[in-house]
C-alpha cells in the first residue's frame, strides 16, 4: 500500500512526459511540485529553465541547478505542472494551500497546458470541501470578511507564528470555509470583481487540461 508522499513521487516523476526538451517549463508551488523539481533535475540538461510560481520553487529549482526565467522575459510557456489543494471532474481546482495562489494563476495563465498532479484525495465532486485560499489587501480584509458572509462563507485570516501570513507579494491570505462552489466559473468571476482581492483560489478561468492522479493502483490521467 502507497503512503500519500509516494503517491507524490509517483505523478512527480509521471509529470516529466510533458517536459519538451529545449523548452522553458512552468513549476507551481507545494509537495507534490517539489517531487516533480527533484525528478526534473535528471533532465536539467534537456531543457532550457522554468518559470517559477513562488520564492520556495525557485529556491529548490536554483538548488539543483535549474535556471528560472523570470515571467516578463520569456512568451508564452508550453506546459505549466502544479498540484492543486482540490481538483473536480472538469479540471477546475482549488489551490493556495501553499499560499502561491496569485503567482500561480499568472504563470498558469501565461501557459499553454496545465498538468495538474495530485494524490487521489485531492479528487472531489464539488470545489468547497478544502477552505478555499483567497490573497487580499490588508486594508480590505474586513469588509472582505463580511462579503464571504453574505455567501455563506466563514472567512479567517491566515496566520504565522502569531502574525497574518504575509505572501511573496506582500499581502495577506483569507481562508474561507462553507462554501460550496457548484458553478466555480461564475463564482471565480464575481469575486474576481470584489475591491481588494488580489486573487481567489478556484482555478476555472485558469482549469488543468489532464490530470495526473496518484492512486493506489497506480497513476491515473484524466483528461478534461
Ligand atoms: C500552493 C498550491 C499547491 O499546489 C496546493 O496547496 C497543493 O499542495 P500539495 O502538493 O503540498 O498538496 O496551490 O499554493
Amino acid at each position: 500500500m502507497l503512503s500519500q508522499d509516494e503517491l507524490k513521487t509517483l505523478v512527480g516523476q509521471a509529470a516529466l512526459q510533458y517536459v519538451l526538451p529545449g523548452e522553458i517549463i512552468g513549476v507551481g508551488t507545494g509537495s507534490t511540485v517539489n517531487k516533480f523539481i527533484d525528478a526534473l533535475a535528471s533532465m536539467k540538461d534537456g531543457i532550457a529553465g522554468a518559470v517559477s510560481s513562488s520564492v520556495a520553487s525557485t529556491e529548490r529549482l536554483l538548488a539543483l541547478g535549474i535556471p528560472v526565467f523570470d515571467a516578463n522575459d520569456v512568451g508564452e510557456i508550453a506546459v505549466y505542472i502544479d498540484g492543486a489543494d482540490e481538483i473536480d471532474a472538469r479540471g477546475c481546482m482549488i489551490k493556495g494551500g501553499g499560499a502561491a495562489l496569485t503567482r500561480e494563476k499568472i504563470v498558469a495563465a501565461q501557459s499553454r497546458r496545465f498538468i495538474c498532479i495530485a494524490d487521489e484525495s485531492k479528487l472531489v465532486q464539488t470545489l468547497g470541501r478544502y477552505p478555499l485560499p483567497v490573497e487580499v489587501i490588508p486594508m480590505a480584509t474586513q469588509r472582505l470578511v463580511r462579503q464571504f458572509a453574505l455567501l455563506g462563507g466563514q472567512a479567517k485570516v491566515r496566520v504565522e507564528d502569531g502574525q497574518p501570513l504575509v505572501t511573496d507579494n506582500g499581502q495577506h491570505l483569507l481562508d474561507v470555509t462553507g462554501l460550496q462552489i457548484h458553478d466555480p466559473l461564475a463564482f471565480e468571476s464575481e469575486v474576481n470583481q470584489w475591491p481588494g482581492i488580489v486573487t481567489v483560489g478556484v482555478f476555472a478561468h485558469q482549469r488543468a487540461q489532464v490530470c495526473l492522479l496518484g492512486t493506489r493502483s497506480g497513476v491515473q490521467k484524466l483528461a478534461f
